[in-house]
């Protein structure tokens, strides 16, 4: 591949900190991957990311659910990029369909948290995708297009290093109900195209797209084949041994 492939997992509003040590200890821990091949990065709650930063293997990095649009000081209940920095660690996911369906995310304050966090230094996973009326009504490319042109009018082009997509139609999202590969790849086709058009030819072939939504252990291996599929953004399976099988199938 040209592109190193990626393997995020979101682990969402998930797990007692039992959980979590176990699922570090005898998953994460177990892991066995080649990381210049593919980046591995795994989004605990905020309460446990300090826990498991230091208890991962090395190769395996931590990244955030959310950082704010704010920086230190009186912003009660926000996390600052400078904190997730102090930490050491290096990496956010924005604009999550379900910061924008349940808390009120437009495109506006995504791309605004985008380009603060790549500012502040935080390489991003910068979330995009359409609800089914969208994808019913042919609105796919329309929606997902809005979606990154709020970005890329906050970015310049050298900034685009520290972005990751992630194309997550969300009917796909936790329900079971996985894109096809033919359809994932049309619509980072699409993207790959946009950046070319809207960006650059560079950017176009640097840049990681991954497909998320009901990513499991028994379709990566087909989606990961797509042209232009370049990793995933896994929750439910994230959660679960079945996270080994996924990473497995794209080292
Ligand atoms: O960020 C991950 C996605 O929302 C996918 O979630 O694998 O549970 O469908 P899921």
């Amino acid at each position: 591949a040209i592109r190193r492939l990626f393997v995020g997992g979101n682990w969402k509003c998930n797990n007692t900190l039992a959980q979590t040590k176990d699922l570090v200890n005898n998953v994460l821990n177990k892991l066995h991957f080649d990381p210049s091949k593919v980046d591995v990065v795994v989004a605990p709650i905020f309460l446990h990311v300090p826990w498991v930063a230091e208890h991962i293997q090395k190769p395996v990095q931590v990244s955030v659910q959310n950082t704010s649009l704010t920086g230190t000081g009186a912003y009660t209940g926000e996390i600052s990029v400078s904190h997730v920095k102090d930490l050491g660690l290096n990496w956010t996911i924005l604009g999550h369909s379900e910061r924008r369906q349940y808390y009120g995310e437009t495109n506006e304050v995504v791309a605004n948290k985008v380009k603060y966090a790549v500012e502040n230094g935080l390489d991003v996973i910068a979330c995009v995708g359409e609800h089914l009326a969208e994808r019913e009504a042919n609105q796919t490319n329309q929606v997902v297009e809005g979606q990154l042109e709020a970005i890329r009018g906050k970015l310049n082009e050298a900034q685009w290093e520290k972005i990751v997509i992630a194309y997550e139609p969300v009917w796909a999202i936790g329900t079971g109900k996985v894109a096809t590969p033919a359809q994932a790849q049309e619509v980072h086709e699409f993207i790959r195209s946009y950046l070319t058009q809207k960006v650059s030819q560079n950017v176009s072939q640097k840049t990681r797209i991954l497909y998320g939504g009901s990513v499991t252990e028994k379709n990566a291996g087909e989606l990961i084949h797509q042209k232009d599929i370049d990793g995933f953004l896994v929750g439910g399976a994230s959660l679960k041994p079945a996270f080994a099988d996924i990473v497995a199938a794209c080292n």
